[in-house]
């Protein structure tokens, strides 16, 4: 098996090693509350910027601060300055070695901003730039197709942004979810077998659409990422509101939509959204925890029941990670080196 599938398989135990990496979170959360935050900005690349959706929308949820994804080229190629006071501005890059996220965060450290990087590298530029670092301790990733340091950045970031919550007051079963991660991601990897035989009827598939809304709006573009660089299909993702704001015209009966549906606040959208696509026909593939969702789909994979839908990232992910995986091994082709990527992209 490739390097992905292993590593894929390593999360619950780089997950459970995040749960025991609690003390540098309290402090930094500690300086957080006492700072009055008043906007979060975040810089990554690719994966890791999938990680900082995830972040958006954990942080205005629970904290109700804005939060703003960088636009790399302001400080790189336009070569402005912004005036981070009393912004908490964070840096996500999996090896560290990010230039540009880099430079966002050499400018925040100028402009009064509390700096927090989060790398799987604690040696690299960005790890040593910002004021806090936080180690992913994913352990060495050598697909190209990075999986278990997604997992471990989105893991880290709910922890601080748990932690800051309880020092606000904000009521949440966050930090409770988060210590049944691992175990459930576990429980998650049980449908290996399943997705094998499921995945066969996809071999053909050259398009699709990963829609989802809320918190899993960041894992319907992670699952676009993954699957585009493992297979070459051309897959993308929509928050499902957006998609009926113009995608939606491009539904066809020959091209699969993966639609990520957890029980929560967002799933009366998904389930509106599945009504449409159900009227259109389209080959339907549900990732759930809900059997109605799951009797929609022309293939289903059910994801544990939790009790926080804030959570449920983790296992739709896993989903999407092992699909992914699965499809490029039928499709004949090698995850962890995909044609004309490398394991770290330098970009300004
Ligand atoms: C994801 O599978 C890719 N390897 C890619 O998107 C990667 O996340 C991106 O290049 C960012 O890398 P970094 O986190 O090391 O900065």
């Amino acid at each position: 098996m490739p390097k992905m599938w292993d590593e894929i398989h390593e999360q619950p135990a780089v997950l459970e090693r995040c749960i025991h990496n609690t003390g540098l979170i309290k402090e930094i959360a500690g300086q957080l509350q006492s700072q009055d935050i008043h906007l979060v900005y975040i810089a990554a690349r690719g994966t890791s910027d999938h990680a900082a959706v995830f972040a958006k929308y954990l942080i205005e949820y629970l904290l109700g601060i804005p939060v703003a994804l960088a636009a790399a080229s302001i400080f790189t190629v336009y070569h402005r300055n912004l005036n981070f006071a009393k912004a908490l501005v964070i840096g996500i890059s999996q090896s560290g070695e990010a230039a540009d996220v880099l430079e966002v965060i050499q400018n925040a450290n100028q402009t009064g901003a509390i700096t927090i990087s989060i790398t799987n590298a604690p040696d690299s530029p960005l790890a040593v730039a910002a004021r806090f670092h936080l180690y992913c301790n994913a352990g060495p990733e050598a697909s190209v197709a990075a999986t278990k340091t997604f997992t471990s950045q989105m893991f880290i970031l709910a922890q601080l942004v748990a932690e800051w919550a309880g020092q606000r007051n904000v009521p949440t079963n966050l930090k409770a979810a988060l210590m049944k991660v691992p175990e459930k991601v576990a429980a998650t990897l049980e449908l290996s077998q399943d997705i094998h035989h499921k995945v066969e009827r996809y071999l053909l598939m050259n398009e699709c659409f990963m829609l989802s809304r809320g918190i899993n709006y960041a894992i319907a573009m992670e699952a676009a990422l993954k699957i585009q660089e493992a297979t070459y299909v051309r897959a993308q993702a929509f928050a499902s509101s957006d998609f009926q704001h113009g995608p939606i015209a491009m539904l066809d009966r020959n091209i699969p939509v993966m639609v990520f549906a957890s029980v929560g606040p967002a799933l009366k959208d998904i389930h509106e959204i599945i009504t449409i696509l159900k009227k259109n026909q389209v080959e339907l593939i549900v990732v759930s925890n809900n059997r109605e969702m799951l009797a929609q789909g022309s293939c289903g994979f059910a994801i544990p029941a939790m009790e926080d839908d804030l959570v449920s990232p983790f296992f739709n992910v896993v989903v999407a990670q092992m699909f992914a995986c699965q499809l490029a091994l039928i499709k004949g082709l090698d995850p962890d080196h995909p044609r004309g990527l490398h394991k770290v992209t330098i970009t300004l």
